[in-house]
């Protein structure tokens, strides 16, 4: 177990590893009324090192209970990221072997993944199937499911129900681009299309994609997230997103734009992908960046989740764009109180609701650190240079991990909601159309709330 770390900055409501490392969510499945995560998991150390998949279950998101490891590494490599779906006709034909789990017969879970092979690298794609609801898997004697076919990046399949044609497809990440396959079976895949080169403006490795409907006022669209390290910069790490349509074979982008459209303008949201089975797109990402993940100063653990996410299409004067809003704390909300400038925070768990045009709000400690979200008329920044710890890494002290802007896209009221769990903090501006995420280290507990310019603050307890 490792030692790093001063004080407990693990968040109350967040998701963490109960021990040592996470990254990416996996195989994230609703089923009956339980929230399945997976992730990738190191069980050895809080840093990265050969993945697991491990589990977690929840009735609301925000609480947890740890399940043993669901997926180990084995002779053909260790076990990257993927997805799961619930395959309720039996198109796999492993629902037939229930006989080797106990009495009830229940319809398989089938996981998709990426095996990577530690030796030389290469990726390919497996299956394994589990008969008692998520807890045990057997690995399909088959796999891999998908060979790799000469690409040195070729990983992250993310399996949906294609009611299109009646078939599963996949999408996954090959390189700089994202390729789509479909299936009867989830055993035999033809690749059906591919994306990115041309629309995509960002050139790079990419990785964790999703494709998922949104229904809109013009009828259904479809988006691909894709989360990339930006080229040119030394690791800045966000997930892209494209508007578009999808045909049942390959998807198009319909609103293509010159500058980038990102899901978040924060530092730690990253490998994002949506939730399978269930009828609106529900997104978890990992609250941590990968360029200093290992470092981090959290302890016994590294690696959190974002909240979970609720994602639409907004239609503005630009085109659609994604509007991403906290899911699943009305309960939390439901408590909200006013509050005015200086207020005592009693709590290291808050979430705020902000009003009004322009201003700073501001989150500090006693010892002089402090945090803040400044919003102008063109324009919203967070600044966490002098937030708390931070020479655990030099990357994390670099200026394009401590201040981050983006123009907002609505006018006005700010109409913000902001969560701030322990040690990090989650700004979802004008209605969620700018979304930023930070994690931040004080040395000891932010006591106060300053509000700046004409804005007003209503708050509420995230526990
Ligand atoms: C993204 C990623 C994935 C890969 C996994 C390995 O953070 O690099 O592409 O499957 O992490 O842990």
């Amino acid at each position: 177990m490792s030692t790093k770390g001063k004080r407990d900055f693990r968040p109350k409501i967040h998701f963490t590893p109960q021990k040592n490392w996470n990254n990416d969510p996996n195989g994230l499945l609703y089923l009956d009324g339980t929230w399945h995560l997976y992730y990738q998991h190191y069980p050895e150390n809080a840093f990265w090192g050969p993945m697991h998949w491990g589990h977690a279950v929840s009735k609301d998101l925000l609480h947890w209970e740890h399940l043993p490891i669901a997926l180990y590494p084995d002779e053909i490599g260790c076990i990257y990221s993927g997805s799961l779906v619930a395959d309720k006709n039996n198109t796999t034909g492993f629902g037939t072997h229930h006989e080797k789990f106990g009495e009830e017969k229940k319809y398989p879970l089938v996981a998709m993944y990426t095996s990577h092979n530690m030796e030389n690298h290469l990726e390919s794609q497996s299956i394994a199937y589990s008969l008692d609801g998520g807890l045990h898997f057997e690995k399909y004697y088959g796999n891999p499911v998908i060979k790799n076919p000469g690409l040195r990046d070729f990983r992250d399949p993310k399996v949906f129900w294609n009611k299109k044609k009646d078939c599963w497809s996949m999408v996954m990440a090959a390189e700089d681009r994202c390729h789509i396959y479909a299936s009867k079976n989830m055993k035999v895949w033809e690749k059906t299309g591919e994306f990115g080169p041309g629309v995509n403006k960002v050139p790079t490795v990419w990785e964790c994609t999703d494709l998922f409907p949104v229904e809109t006022e013009d009828g259904e669209k479809w988006v691909v997230l894709v989360s990339m390290i930006h080229p040119g910069t030394q690791g800045r790490a966000n997930t892209q997103y494209f508007v578009g349509d999808f045909d049942g074979d390959t998807f198009r982008c319909t609103q293509p734009t010159e500058e980038p459209l990102w899901i978040d303008f924060g530092f730690d949201n990253y490998a994002g992908i949506t939730y399978n089975n269930y009828d609106k797109p529900i997104f978890f990402g990992w609250g941590v960046n990968p360029k200093y993940a290992n470092d981090v100063p959290t302890g016994e653990y590294a690696g959190m989740m974002t909240i979970a996410r609720e994602m639409s299409l907004v239609k503005t004067e630009e085109g659609y764009r994604l509007r991403t809003v906290p899911f699943g704390i009305d309960a939390l909300r439901a408590g909200t109180y006013p509050i005015a400038s200086g207020a005592s925070l009693l709590t290291e768990s808050f979430g705020l609701k902000i009003k009004g045009n322009k201003g700073k709000v501001i989150l500090e400690n006693e010892v002089g650190q402090y945090v803040v979200i400044d919003v102008a008329e063109d324009s919203i920044c967070v600044d966490r240079t002098h937030a708390g710890e931070r020479n655990f890494s030099e990357d994390f002290c670099r200026e394009e991990f401590s201040v981050s802007k983006t123009a907002r896209l609505a006018k006005g009221d700010i109409n913000m909601e902001i969560l701030f769990d322990v040690s990090y903090l989650e700004v979802f501006a004008d209605g969620g159309l700018e979304v930023a995420s930070a994690a931040v280290y004080p040395d000891v507990p932010y006591r106060k709330v300053r509000l700046e310019g004409d804005l007003q603050a209503e708050m509420y307890l995230l526990k």
